[in-house]
């Protein structure tokens, strides 16, 4: 007797599945389109985290506004704010923010019936937080009721072919409990990062569905709203100090080079253990540099509070910054400044392994390029995969940081 009652669904090979092109709504934010990999998927959910005060109400408030002026139908849902506080932020971004729809809403039930009333083609939530469903225990906020309020929002985007961003606030540690339960619900989860006091923000995805997870947007909150950095190499040179302490990093940001400044500070100390502060880089990668310093290259920071930041405000996810925290703590430490004589800046990048070693990382020639648009080659790095003009080849970390003086010499001599 055969157990099986339903009929059987007939796999199809990959190769034969269809796949509707969707026209993606393009928000007219250059850098938010990039880093979705084209603009908003119809039906589709965006978490977009970040810390309170980052921006994300008014990233979102312009993006709302920019399709609402090419025309197509918004909805703007706050949870958070007034209508009329959400009128004066509009007001500061002008005529086109100020074309949005508002409801100020905080019940599910009543969000989930203006969707279905008002069809829009994208919405935003802002935030998830705020949202609570009204036949679930627990405040708003919580675990259950976020993913109550997402999973019904996601259901009602999908039916209804609308573009859903859900705004989630996200402590500077990463912890609250509420949008990193969801990331696994969406379709594409992008982090909105910096620091308050300054000005410089970059948005990047950490899950796409629809697109790369490594594309980059750099921001600059101004009085009118966040403008798109078009040059953010060209800022962050011009802003690197030269001092001791200071080196630029050719990192790669997705598929674009970024030159960054990475700055330290070594300071002596009676603290038991000392303190090891990372701004813009990994903790953990910074614990492995100051000890392969201390083992390998005969920098010895075991009593000393050390501190490295990425300037700006960027956060820098690769192994290629290594040997840039490396170069301005050695430099920190002995107090030498590594620019040249015409002050201009020492580039570099290099993954630093556990012997000491630098390792390959990934599109030398790219940050090589990067670099020599600004004058700042020859560039330190490991041994590339092939040879490569504009490079100072160095193997080891003891080499790198052996004598600051030898590039000098060395372009000198070139
Ligand atoms: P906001 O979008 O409200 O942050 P979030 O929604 O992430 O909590 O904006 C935060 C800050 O941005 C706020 O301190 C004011 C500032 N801001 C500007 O500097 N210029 C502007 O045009 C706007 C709208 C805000
Ligand atoms: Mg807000």
């Amino acid at each position: 007797m055969s157990r099986a009652t339903g009929s059987a669904p007939r796999p199809v090979p990959l190769r034969e599945v269809e796949t509707p092109t969707v026209d993606r709504l393009e928000t007219s934010i250059a850098e938010v389109d990039r880093v979705l990999g084209g603009g908003l998927v119809p039906g589709s959910v965006v978490l977009l985290g970040g810390a309170p005060g980052i921006g994300k109400s008014t990233l979102t408030g312009m993006a709302l506004g920019n399709l609402a002026a090419a025309g197509r139908r918004v909805l703007y849902v706050s949870g958070e704010e007034s209508a009329a506080q959400v009128r004066l932020r509009a007001e500061r971004l002008g005529e086109d923010a100020l074309g949005v729809p508002v409801i100020a809403e905080t019940s599910l039930e009543a969000v989930l019936a203006a969707l279905e009333a008002e069809r829009p083609d994208a919405c935003v939530i802002d935030s998830v937080q705020t949202l609570h469903a009204g036949e679930m225990n627990g405040a708003p906020g919580s675990v259950g009721q976020v993913r109550e309020a997402a999973s019904q929002v996601m259901e009602a985007a999908k039916r209804l072919d609308c573009a859903a961003i859900l705004v989630g606030h996200v402590t500077k540690e990463g912890s609250v409990a509420g949008p990193r339960a969801l990331e696994h619900l969406v379709d594409c989860v992008l982090m909105f990062e910096g620091e308050r006091e300054r000005s410089y923000r970059t948005l990047r995805a950490l899950k796409n569905r629809f697109g790369a997870t490594s594309e980059v947007g750099v921001f600059e909150m101004r009085s009118g709203g966040l403008v798109e950095v078009e040059d953010p190499s060209a800022r962050f040179v011009g802003e690197a100090s030269g001092a001791a302490g200071s080196v630029v990093l050719c990192a790669m940001e997705g598929t674009r080079p970024l030159l960054v400044e990475v700055q330290a500070l070594v300071a002596p100390t009676e603290l038991v253990p000392p303190r090891r502060i990372a701004n813009g880089i990994d903790r953990n990668r910074l614990a492995m540099v100051i000890a392969v310093l201390t083992r390998h290259a005969g920098v010895a920071l075991g009593s000393a509070d050390v501190f490295v930041n990425v300037a700006g405000g960027v956060r820098v996810d690769e192994p290629g910054a290594d040997l840039a925290a490396a170069l301005a703590l050695a430099s920190a430490h002995r107090g030498q400044p590594l620019c040249d004589p015409e002050g201009r800046p020492l580039a570099c990048f290099g993954e630093v392994g556990l012997t000491g070693e630098l390792r390959h990382v990934a599109h030398p020639e790219r940050r090589v390029a990067e670099a020599a648009k600004f004058g700042l080659t020859p560039v330190l790095a490991p041994p590339a995969a092939r040879g490569l003009d504009g490079l100072r080849v160095v193997a080891t970390l003891r080499d790198a940081v052996r004598d600051p003086t030898s590039r000098r010499q060395a372009r000198k001599a070139a």
